[in-house]
């Protein structure tokens, strides 16, 4: 196979990295990957086996064994042979997922898969530390950021109508304490990379961000139409 393509896409929680990575990924034919969905899987893992404690948790990851797999395209996440790509959804999975991405071997656990998928198709991935540790060699990288209001309303919007939709105001503040977390732990931040492309879309809609997105990586990788 000739050289593999690696599209990096980093930012904070809601800024729309996944919708975002998905359009492209299909309008350049290559493989999307949620990253955060395997935070969420070790996170489910330590829900349903009651691994609060830290030290246990690690104890067990051998036994947890995640897989990824692809229907139609879309990413599908599984738990020990379970498809848990819905449950992983779940708003308690989010702030859990947070919090357990922090642990140095969970991080460790999950990037020898996300460094093997990459390494044999061209992929989208996306996440937090895509830019500046899973792939600091990726062929374009961007940096998608919106004001936490903006994301907390984006967020809003989806889940309004939904049983359990959360009120905007606990939607910012987790929003606010998940940007915390992930831009303040000691192992692989959230943070730009110094070779990304910052896209801020606090003011511009869906649609412009894919193309302005789009445009910079067909300029960067030479390929046209
Ligand atoms: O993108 P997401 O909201 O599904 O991610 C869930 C959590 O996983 C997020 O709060 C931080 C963590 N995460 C990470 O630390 N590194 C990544 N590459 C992706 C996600």
């Amino acid at each position: 196979m000739d050289k593999v393509i690696n599209i990096a896409i980093d930012g904070p929680a809601g800024a729309g990295k996944s919708t975002i990575a998905k359009k492209l990924a299909e309008k350049l034919g290559y493989i999307y990957i949620d990253t955060g969905a395997l935070y969420r899987a070790v996170a489910l893992f330590r829900i349903e086996n009651k691994l609060d404690d830290v030290k246990e948790l690690i104890n067990k990851l051998p036994e947890c064994k995640i897989e990824l797999g692809f229907e139609n395209n879309v990413q599908q996440v599984y738990l020990n042979n379970k498809n848990v790509s819905s449950e992983i959804r779940q708003n308690h999975v989010s702030m859990k997922a947070s919090e357990t991405s922090a642990i140095p071997e969970v991080r460790q656990f999950l990037f020898d898969l996300q460094k093997k998928t990459a390494s044999e198709n061209n992929v989208i991935m996306d996440g937090r530390d895509i830019g500046t540790v899973v792939l600091p060699d990726a062929d374009v990288k961007i940096y998608l950021t919106a004001s936490p209001k903006e994301r907390a309303l984006r967020r809003y919007r989806e889940l309004q109508g939904k049983p359990d939709c959360p009120t905007f105001e606990k939607l910012l503040e987790e929003i606010i304490q998940r940007d915390k977390n992930d831009m303040n732990r000691p192992v692989a931040p959230l943070k730009k990379a110094f070779d990304a492309i910052e896209i801020d879309s606090t003011n511009i809609s869906l649609d412009e961000t894919i193309e302005k997105i789009y445009q910079i990586i067909l300029d960067k990788t030479k390929k046209r139409g």
